[in-house]
């Protein structure tokens, strides 16, 4: 099967290219990036007004299956990520039960393959159960192919335990310890960023500290073990500090940043409740510049959306009861385009470096790129299409967002995984919305 995509603007750093260009695809892969493609026999698809960029990927994302499928299913969230221009995902383990076997990341990827929407890496546990106390299985995940792991969704609380845990992952080549960093102990029942609106509405708050402190314990202890370490969902200035004194000095650290923690404050309580209650919480407007200037220096890495959906019920039960997470696979592009690109912020090849070149660099993924002979996992955007972001047209199973009534301006207007149409104007394919 051979298709054409004609007459579109082409925008990807791995070749430093920008411009008007055909592509060509060919069982799945691309074959040609030029100026003027006569393809003979193709499905031939214009793409003049349009810009294609390499599909985009999500390092951050909890699926919820096995174990919480009120919540999300395999085949919901992977929907959801089709839909948003997300062609690749990389899927936390906390899940029940959580993927510390080989077995939970078969059923993952078996699931993944069936519902085919997107590709799937499921990242395995730091710890046996996601309990915190003893090291997990590591040569049977990494035979499993897992390269990613993690206790998202709580640290390693133990810094011994962790500091032995970073050894022996340093044995296997290729492998990425991401890093839940929270100190809990001063979390301590908080429920927003404390500060001016935690107190003006006389909520126990989450000090800056609770991440800053964990921050610094956790690059300390990659150097020491000598492995790659990437902080995950950063939050405060006072990170970005400490990440960029690691790096000064060569440490094996990476970090990421989620849309809600650069466009989006404490404030955001106020008017959302409970869904803007998210782990690490909404910072002050100083955090959000400092990730972004982050951002755009490179010095963060990656953005990842720290995708975590809840059910509905979950989330209206008030800010005490309701759970952390904002689901963000159906929003992180249309508000990246139009609060940072649209707004002068961030370039297009510097929101596609982060968003799809990088994340799969740090993988080791084939993706992240246009280049001839790579899988031909793409999206295209329309830079004008305009909107407002409305949760019951998500495909995913948690219907609602802090970003709700946020109008948009560029939105992701097909997803192409492997040389397949996943989904064409919003609508997924084979997908229940
Ligand atoms: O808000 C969050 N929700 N932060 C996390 O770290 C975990 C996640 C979840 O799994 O719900």
């Amino acid at each position: 099967m051979r298709i054409c995509l004609k007459g579109g603007r082409i925008v990807d750093p791995s070749q430093k290219l920008e411009g008007r260009r055909d592509l060509l695809i060919e069982d799945g892969r691309i074959v040609a990036v030029e100026p003027e493609i006569s393809p003979g026999e193709a499905r031939i698809i214009d793409l003049s007004g349009k810009t294609v960029v390499p599909g985009f990927i999500d390092l951050h994302v909890h699926l919820r299956e096995p174990g919480f499928e009120e919540k999300e299913t395999i085949a919901s969230g992977t929907a959801a990520a089709a839909a948003g221009g997300i062609t690749t995902l990389a899927a936390m383990p906390n899940t029940e039960p959580a993927a510390d076997s080989a077995a939970v990341v078969e059923l993952v990827r078996e699931k993944a393959a069936a519902a085919g929407h997107c590709r799937v890496y499921p990242v395995g546990v730091l710890t046996r159960g996601r309990r915190g106390r003893e090291p997990a299985a590591f040569s049977e995940l990494y035979d499993a192919g897992v390269r990613a792991f993690s206790d998202d969704g709580s640290p390693v609380a133990d810094s011994g335990l962790f500091l032995r845990i970073l050894r022996q992952l340093a044995r296997f080549p290729g492998v990425l310890v991401m890093a839940h960093s929270e100190d809990l102990s001063l979390v301590a029942g908080g429920l927003l960023h404390e500060g001016a609106v935690s107190k003006k509405l006389g909520l126990p708050g989450i000090p800056a500290a609770a991440e800053t402190v964990a921050v610094a314990r956790d690059i300390i202890l990659a150097q020491a073990a000598g492995v790659p370490l990437h902080l995950s969902h950063l939050s405060t200035a006072a990170s970005v500090e400490l990440l960029a004194w690691a790096k000064e000095r060569g440490f094996p650290v990476t970090a990421e940043v989620t849309p809600h923690h650069l466009l989006l404050t404490d404030e955001e309580i106020c008017r959302s409740g409970a869904r803007a209650k998210v782990n690490p919480p909404l910072r002050t407007a100083k955090d959000c510049r400092a990730l972004l200037e982050a951002l755009r220096t490179g010095l963060i890495d990656i953005i990842a959306t720290d995708h975590a959906p809840h059910t509905p019920a979950e989330k209206a039960a008030g800010l005490e009861e309701a759970p952390c997470g904002i689901a963000g696979l159906e929003t992180a592009v249309p508000m990246l385009l139009t609060e940072l690109v649209g707004k002068g912020k961030l370039s297009l090849p510097d929101l596609v470096q982060a968003f799809s070149c990088r994340p799969a660099e740090l993988l080791g993924l084939e993706g992240g790129t246009l280049r001839p002979g790579a899988p031909a996992d793409l999206v295209v955007l329309d830079l004008e299409a305009e909107g407002v972001i409305d949760p019951a047209g998500f495909y995913t199973r948690a219907r609602q967002s802090p970003f709700a009534g946020f109008s948009y301006r560029g939105r992701p207007v097909m997803t192409m995984v492997g040389g397949e149409i996943k989904m064409e104007q919003g609508v997924v394919h084979g997908a229940k919305s």
